[in-house]
């Protein structure tokens, strides 16, 4: 597709000015003459693609993106106009996308009554420009972070951090896609919104007048809600016109664990994880997605099919209710896709070298990691650039996962088990079901800040909001022993 046509087709299909695509909604099968079951609201509304962001670098070489925070109002259910929050628009940002290599410089500004920070999550990129806790911006204030793009293509997404504060800026609709390109054509569907097609999916509890409901911060979970949003969009359908889609499918929910099937239980091919491509597509008919984590799959469609995509529960939790959350309709006459390439990208498992350092994490219920509750002074872990360590995550309780800031990793096993097929493949935040063991092997990166931390935590934004969070710090192999353990400035910060 020619960049003008690009440019059109995410003008038309952008999130400002859906209300009207929400007609119709709730008009779905099961009035027919059969009276076979229907789905409980029968998916019928277009779904809503995120503008996408990609400027031209300026004269200087630098892509250059602009973030407005702000609060709106949007039409989440039909009719019912609710509060909201978004990046350039009520709900939801634009998707922004960048290669390996590029220098990329973003302003964000923040226009909401109170502070909040803007993290890119998957992003390898220096601790000041990472957007956690320590970068906030105020009511009325910006932030400028830069950096240069270098790690291979992959799905990553940019939501707010604020200290104790993130459960409710997330929920509120604050969330993003930023999708990073490479050399390589993996030969994948690749035309965006039209075969290569984001899905964030975020589980909401509307009121009777269709407000955003619920309080994030309460109860063990915070918001486990019965209604799942697809693109901020209810009851989603997205018209199929080509023989296969690539679905980037974004975990951005507060809590809830996505077991994705489709409704005749057809297989798929897993082609990418957290941190990018596998080596090779791996089939499956089910794919668990715990908060924060991504997955790139490719499906095929038959002409005419119409097929509901849907988590299931597994009685744990988490996953707790089926909810349908898209419908598939296939054209008639489909354009060809690309066959589904036998090898991906050069992905490689991280090879950990003898006697790598090893550091355990226990967690114990949702407000602590080794019993130590989320201190913004505190440097839990020095690690020296570069390294690659071992990094074992016990959970004694409930339902978690465990995310890093920075680095990359891969799942080597849980329970003493190998990570099996796409698990195993590069990721940045893993679920960690209750009463298990995950064992890591993580990359960190080479860039040094031993005053700037990066976080570790649970994803779980009510857990990470109450404490379920840690502090660590890249610095010069050689000095771990001599950095400080305390940030000047913020000592006495608890949480
Ligand atoms: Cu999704 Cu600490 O981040
Ligand atoms: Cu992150
Ligand atoms: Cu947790």
């Amino acid at each position: 597709m020619n960049r003008r046509a690009f440019l059109t087709l995410t003008a038309l299909s952008g999130l400002a000015g859906t209300a009207g695509l929400l007609s119709g909604c709730g008009s779905g099968a099961g009035s027919g003459p059969d009276r076979r079951p229907a789905p409980p609201l029968g998916p019928s509304v277009p779904l809503r693609i995120p503008p996408l962001l990609h400027p031209e670098p300026d004269a200087d070489g630098v892509r250059r993106y602009e973030l407005t925070m702000l609060a709106g109002r949007s039409e989440l259910l039909p009719g019912k106009p609710t509060d909201t929050w978004g990046f350039n628009g009520p709900f939801l940002g634009p998707t922004l996308r960048a290669s390996r290599g590029d220098r990329v410089a973003v302003t964000v500004r923040n226009t909401l009554p109170e502070a909040s920070t803007v993290h890119w999550h998957g992003m390898r990129l220096p601790a000041a420009m990472d957007g956690g806790p320590h970068q906030p911006i105020a009511p009325g204030g910006a932030w400028s972070p830069a950096w240069t793009v270098d790690q291979p293509a992959a799905t990553t997404w940019y939501h707010p951090h604020p200290h104790g504060a993130t459960a409710r800026h997330v929920y509120r609709g604050l969330a993003g896609l930023f999708l990073l390109d490479d050399d390589h054509d993996a030969g994948l569907p690749a035309a965006y919104g039209v075969d290569d097609v984001p899905l964030i999916l975020q589980d909401k509890k509307f009121t009777a007048d269709g407000a955003l409901d619920g309080d994030p911060l309460k109860g063990t979970f915070g918001i486990l809600g019965d209604h799942v949003l697809v693109n901020g969009t209810h009851n989603p359908r997205f018209d199929v016109g080509t023989e296969r889609v690539r679905l980037r499918v974004l975990n951005g929910s507060n809590a809830r664990l996505y077991r994705l099937a489709f409704a005749d239980r057809r297989r798929f091919h897993v082609v990418g994880t957290d941190g990018g491509l596998l080596a090779a597509p791996v089939e499956t008919d089910l794919l668990p997605l715990s908060p924060g984590e991504r997955a790139e799959v490719v499906v095929a469609f038959a002409p005419g099919e119409d097929v509901l995509l849907r988590t299931l529960d597994d009685g744990t939790d988490l996953a707790a209710g089926d909810l349908d959350l898209i419908r598939f309709v296939a054209t008639a006459r489909p354009a060809p896709s690309p066959a589904l390439p036998a090898v991906l990208s050069a992905f490689t498992p991280i090879a950990v070298p003898a006697g790598a350092k090893v550091r355990r994490f226990t967690l114990n219920g949702h407000d602590a990691i080794n019993g130590e509750p989320m201190d913004l002074s505190r440097i839990d872990e020095v690690v020296p650039a570069g390294a690659v360590e071992i990094w074992e995550v016990r959970n004694n309780v409930y339902s978690h996962n465990f995310h890093l800031h920075e680095a990359g990793f891969q799942l080597l096993g849980a329970d003493g088990r190998p990570a099996p097929g796409y698990a195993g493949g590069p990721k940045d935040t893993v679920f960690v079901p209750g009463r298990s063991t995950v064992r890591l092997a993580v990359r960190f990166g080479t860039t040094t800040d031993p005053t700037t931390p990066y976080m570790y935590h649970c994803h779980i934004l009510r857990h990470e909001d109450s404490g379920m969070m840690g502090q660590f710090v890249l610095v010069e192999p050689g000095t771990e022993d001599t950095v400080p353990r305390t940030l000047p400035g913020t000592a006495g910060h608890r949480h």
